[in-house]
C-alpha cells in the first residue's frame, strides 16, 4: 500500500486532507528559460517562433523560451529578432521606428542592424566607441513557407536548418496556423505520445469529434528512430486494417495521420494533415506551430476549410480555447485536455499506468537529451544525409484484411510491423518512388 508524506496511506476514502499541499514540479523537464537545463536543451533547435502574416509594418513584441523579443521586418525586407528592451536604457523597442536597415530606439535614436550591431548612437559624442563595443542580443531567423523560424542557441553551434520530406512534399500545400495554451510546453507536446486518449476523449466520453471507428481501443506498436520515435496506431474498419502512423521526434515536434482518413478504402502511405511544433513562450505558456498540409490525396473530397486555418485557429475540433466554456465542458477536447491540467503539470502528482507507456519514455527520452546537453555534450539533432531531407512516416494505410479465426488484435498488430517496415525499408527514396516502393511491398497483404 502507498502512503502519503504524512505516513497515512494514499488510497483512504474521504482522505482529501491526508493528500500532500503542493504540486511539485518537475523541473528539468518544465523550465524554459535561458540557463535551465530545457531550455539550453530546446536552445540546440531551431523553433518555429511566428507566422509570417503576423509581421507588419510595426513591430512585434513576442516572447519565446521566457524571452522578450520583438520581431520586425526592416524596409529592405530583411527580418530581425532581438531582445525587446534596448541596450542604452531599456525602452522596449516594440515602439521603435523600423528603417530602410534594421530599427531605430524611439527613446534616444540608438539604430541596430538585424543581426544586433549597433549602426548608430546619435546624441553620443563623435569619438564614441559605445557601438563597436556593444551589441544588442539578436537571433537567426528563417523564413520558410508562411513561417518564421529562429534559433537561440550558441551560435557556434547552429545545426542546417530542418529539411523534412514533408515539407518539400510535390503537389502540397502548407497552410501555417498558429495556436496559444496557457500551460507548460510538455502538456501539448506529450499529448501526441497518448494515443489511447483518442477513443475515450475524442469519441467515448462526448460524442465523436473525429470518426466513429476511432472509439475501438487502437493497437499501437511504438518504433525508435534516429531524432525520436514514431509508432503504428492500427484498428480494424469493417475488413479493412487501417494503421495511422504518427511521428514523434525530440524535442519537440510531431505529425499526425491524414485527418479525413476513415480506413473504408484500400489506400497506400497517405500522408500526414498536420507538420506541428509545441514551442514554450515561457514556462507555463505555450504555441502550437504548425502546417496544415492540404493536398488532393489526402483529402480527395476537398473536406478541407481553408478560412478555418491561421492565428488562433484550425479546422479540426477542440484545439484552441475559442469555444463557449459550455461547450468546451460538454465536450472537452485536447485544448482542455492539455490546458486542463493546470499552468505546470506535477509529475510527482500523477499515477501513470499502462497506456501512458510512450508518455514516461518521451520524458525518460527528453529528460537523456538535457542531460546530455548539461554535461557538455551534443545532443541529437535532425539533419539531412546524401542531399535528401530527413524521412518521415506520418500518414495512413488501409490494407483489405478481414478477420481470420485468431486474435484479431494480434493480426493487426502483425499488419502495422509490416506496414512499418515497409516504410523503414524505404525511407531513404524520393516520395514518388517511396510511394511506388511501399505499395508494392503492401499489395500483397491485401486478402
Ligand atoms: S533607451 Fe533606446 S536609445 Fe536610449
Ligand atoms: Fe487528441
Amino acid at each position: 500500500m502507498s502512503a502519503t508524506s504524512t505516513g497515512k496511506p494514499a488510497n483512504q476514502p474521504f482522505g482529501g486532507y491526508y493528500k500532500p499541499a503542493d504540486r511539485p514540479v518537475d523541473d528539468e523537464l518544465a523550465r524554459v528559460s535561458k540557463g535551465t537545463p530545457c531550455g539550453e536543451y530546446l536552445r540546440r533547435f531551431w523553433q518555429p517562433i511566428m507566422m509570417t502574416e503576423r509581421v507588419g509594418v510595426t513591430p512585434l513584441a513576442l516572447r519565446i523560451l521566457g524571452e522578450d523579443l520583438i520581431l520586425f521586418r526592416d524596409l529592405s525586407g530583411r527580418l530581425g529578432l532581438m531582445d525587446r528592451y534596448c541596450s542604452h536604457r531599456g525602452m522596449s523597442l516594440e515602439y521603435g521606428i523600423i528603417a530602410e536597415r534594421g530599427i531605430r530606439c524611439a527613446y534616444h535614436a540608438w539604430m541596430y542592424d538585424c543581426d544586433g550591431r549597433i549602426l548608430e548612437t546619435p546624441g553620443e559624442p563623435p569619438t564614441s566607441r559605445i557601438k563597436d563595443t556593444v551589441c544588442q542580443g539578436a537571433y537567426p531567423v528563417v523564413e520558410y513557407k508562411g513561417l518564421i523560424f529562429a534559433y537561440f542557441g550558441p551560435p557556434e553551434l547552429k545545426p542546417e536548418f530542418p529539411r523534412l520530406d514533408m515539407m518539400e512534399l510535390p503537389d502540397n500545400e502548407m497552410l501555417p496556423w498558429q495556436i496559444h495554451s496557457p500551460c507548460n510546453w510538455l502538456q501539448v507536446s506529450e499529448n501526441s505520445m497518448d494515443p489511447y486518449h483518442t477513443p475515450f476523449l475524442h469519441t467515448r466520453m462526448s460524442g465523436t469529434q473525429f470518426e466513429d471507428v476511432w472509439g475501438e481501443l487502437p493497437v499501437i506498436d511504438l518504433h525508435d528512430r534516429e531524432f525520436g520515435f514514431y509508432y503504428t496506431n492500427a484498428r480494424r474498419s469493417g475488413n479493412n486494417i487501417w494503421v495511422r502512423i504518427h511521428d514523434h521526434l525530440v524535442p519537440n515536434f510531431s505529425q499526425n495521420g491524414g485527418l479525413f482518413e476513415r480506413g473504408e478504402q484500400i489506400r497506400y502511405f497517405g500522408r500526414s494533415s498536420l507538420t506541428r511544433w509545441v514551442v514554450p513562450i515561457d514556462d507555463t505558456n505555450t504555441f502550437v506551430i504548425a502546417w496544415r498540409n492540404v493536398n488532393r490525396r489526402d483529402d480527395p473530397e476537398g473536406r478541407t476549410k481553408r478560412d478555418e486555418i491561421g492565428w488562433e485557429k484550425v479546422d479540426f475540433y477542440g484545439q484552441s480555447v475559442h469555444r463557449p466554456y459550455e461547450m468546451r465542458q460538454a465536450k472537452p477536447s485536447d485544448y482542455d485536455a492539455w490546458a486542463g491540467q493546470g499552468p505546470i503539470n506535477s509529475h510527482a502528482r500523477e499515477h501513470l499506468g499502462w497506456t501512458d507507456q510512450f508518455v514516461a519514455q518521451l520524458r525518460r527520452r527528453i529528460r537523456n537529451d538535457i542531460r546530455t546537453v548539461q554535461k557538455g555534450n551534443a545532443p541529437e539533432v535532425w539533419r539531412t544525409r546524401n542531399g535528401m531531407p530527413t524521412p518521415t512516416h506520418a500518414g495512413d494505410t488501409v490494407l483489405h484484411i478481414p478477420r481470420r479465426n485468431q486474435d484479431d488484435r494480434q493480426l493487426i498488430l502483425d499488419t502495422s510491423k509490416r506496414i512499418a517496415d515497409a516504410y523503414e525499408a524505404t525511407q531513404n527514396l524520393p516520395d514518388g518512388e517511396r510511394r511506388k516502393a511501399i505499395e508494392e511491398k503492401l499489395a500483397p497483404l491485401n486478402v
